[in-house]
């Protein structure tokens, strides 16, 4: 009975071990450090993780013990087990709040404009969509958790500029599309107060350059976040099915037609490719219910 308790203690606290990593190495995102690598205590949780499991074993190999080191070392690991549980319970739970106030803060913002209505939690449906889609080597250095806050944010900076130009039902004068071209660094500011947005700043930043270097700001193409890439092509996709003041709603085939002749010059033609492979009903499945694609 005791080998069993001590076998079991061992497989239940390297188990803890494993699951503490992959919670460290996730720890990266908009919620928690907003940095690379792991952050000090993170690190120090895990070396004293190690140091039970080293310890309880030092004991099993060293000493004799009997039922009661056994059930202490056992029961240790359960309570860490347990712990670690409630650790990640809290900490998703707060990450789901967190986003189920930001989106509820972007759709008070855009309610006052018939041209945002939606759009930016479609953006952000699609986002994540094309995100499930993407190869290991194009999502590297790209946290899921901050790459829907940055999808969701991504027009925020449209806070800055004047109702009368975002609700303009013709074509926007030169003057006016400067004000407009200003709303990626509008956002900036907006943003410059939390520094686990630091990394995600420039996502959004280059949501309106192009590949060609023809966008917002001028920057080449191989100087453009990935993530940026991918807001982009599920930006453009947005705005072309939606109804907006200048415009009517297109159809998902018409978006698709527009999106593949301006892949390899506006978007990223790889990204492209890959959006096209998503099938409609799951792109039509990222409206939010405050479009109405009847209007
Ligand atoms: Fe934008």
């Amino acid at each position: 009975m005791v080998s069993v308790l001590i076998i079991l203690g061992s497989i239940i606290m390297v188990g803890n071990i494993i699951a503490y990593i992959r919670f460290i190495r996730t720890s990266n995102d908009v919620m928690l450090s907003g940095k690379r690598g792991e952050p000090l205590w993170a690190k120090v949780g895990l070396i004293l993780l190690i140091f039970f499991l080293v310890g309880y074993l030092g004991v099993v190999i060293f000493g004799d013990p009997d039922y009661l080191i056994a059930d202490i070392l056992f029961f240790g690991a359960i309570f860490v087990s347990l712990a670690l549980s409630l650790m990640y319970y809290l900490v998703d739970s707060l990450k789901d709040r967190s986003l189920e106030l930001t989106e509820t803060l972007i759709g008070v913002i855009e309610a006052r404009d018939s041209n945002l209505n939606g759009h930016s939690r479609n953006v952000q449906k699609l986002c994540m969509c094309l995100y499930k889609y993407l190869p290991s080597n194009m999502k590297e250095g790209i946290s899921p958790v901050s790459f829907e806050y940055a999808a969701l944010l991504h027009d925020v900076g449209k806070l800055g500029v004047p109702e009368a130009i975002l609700n303009k039902p013709g074509k926007l004068d030169p003057e006016e599309w400067e004000v407009m071209k200003q709303h990626p660094k509008i956002a900036m500011n907006l943003l410059k107060s939390l520094p686990s947005f630091d990394e995600v700043k420039d996502w959004i930043l280059y949501h309106h350059e192009r590949i060609d270097g023809k966008g917002y700001y001028g920057v080449p193409g191989e100087k453009i976040p990935m993530a940026a890439k991918i807001i982009s092509v599920c930006d453009t996709y947005s705005a072309i099915t939606m109804k907006r003041s200048y415009k009517g709603k297109r159809s998902h085939e018409e978006a698709i037609e527009i999106i593949k002749d301006v892949a390899g010059t506006q978007l990223d033609a790889e990204l492209v490719k890959i959006f096209l492979s998503i099938p409609k009903e799951e792109l039509e499945a990222c409206t939010p219910e405050s479009i109405d694609y009847n209007q």
